[in-house]
């Protein structure tokens, strides 16, 4: 019997077919969804049997863990619309507070020291549980450095230790091997310019090896 928490991707760009396929090559179910069935279903035939397409709304009420793999602004956007399915729910934060700028880059469109995983944590619905997950590396690396050997780290941060075992097996299923950084106040570090992000000072994917080195650290160190 499957005793793993059901996750739903809600968002299918770049992020989430990505962790969807992730997880299908993991051999883990997800539930699909984004603005319009259709767009679900397209990806669910192309992932196979695992991936199962649904409206939001029934997506947020069958999982358990919900990866929000919209823009941040839409994010807050979803968490007001479905506030009363989202309570309980376990909640994957991937994203990153940023906007193109005028020179072909990006730009943060929040304060300087804030993060977009603070900012969701204030609007978190009844009861719910959140990680700020799945984004500290760019599409192209989430998918082509997954599953390696050595396995390449996924880093992640969440203010309730009840759901480190949830997350560490989702980002196991995605091919990754899960650092928890401490709480959603270390989220910036693994957002856009954060030490920890692929974009920011860290600059590429890490081995657990690497990733040691570079945080420094050991007894808090899971892995
Ligand atoms: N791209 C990266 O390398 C990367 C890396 C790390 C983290 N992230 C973060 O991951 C998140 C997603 O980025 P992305 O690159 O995957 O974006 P994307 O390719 O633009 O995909 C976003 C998806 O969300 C859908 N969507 C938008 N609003 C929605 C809503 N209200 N309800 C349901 N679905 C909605 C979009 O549908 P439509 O096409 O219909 O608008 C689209 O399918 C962002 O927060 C980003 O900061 C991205």
């Amino acid at each position: 019997m499957n005793t793993k928490s059901k996750v739903a991707v809600i968002g299918l760009g770049n992020i989430g077919t990505a962790v969807a396929t992730n997880l299908v090559k993991g051999d883990r179910a997800v539930i699909v969804a984004d603005r319009t069935i259709e767009k679900a279903k397209t990806l669910s035939q192309k992932l196979g049997s695992l991936a199962q397409p649904m409206d939001i709304a029934s997506a947020i009420k069958e999982a358990d863990i919900i990866v929000f793999a919209v823009w941040f602004s839409a994010i807050k956007e979803l968490l007001h619309q479905y506030a009363t399915e989202l309570e309980g729910k376990i909640i994957v934060d991937p994203s990153n507070p940023i906007a193109p700028d005028e020179k072909g880059g990006f730009k943060k469109i929040i304060s300087e020291n804030e993060s977009a995983g603070e900012i969701i944590a204030e609007l978190l619905p009844k009861n719910a549980r959140l990680a700020k997950a799945l984004g500290t590396l760019g599409v192209a690396s989430l998918a082509n450095a997954a599953f390696q050997k050595p396995a390449n780290v996924l880093f992640y941060a969440t203010d309730n230790a009840s759901i480190n075992t949830e997350i560490e097996e989702l980002i196991r299923d995605n091919g990754f091997e899960p650092v928890r950084l401490g709480g959603i106040d270390q989220s910036i570090r693994i957002e856009v310019f954060g030490d920890m992000h692929e974009f920011g000072a860290l600059g590429k994917t890490v081995t657990i090896e690497e990733a040691k080195e570079k945080l420094s650290l050991s007894e808090q160190f899971i892995g």
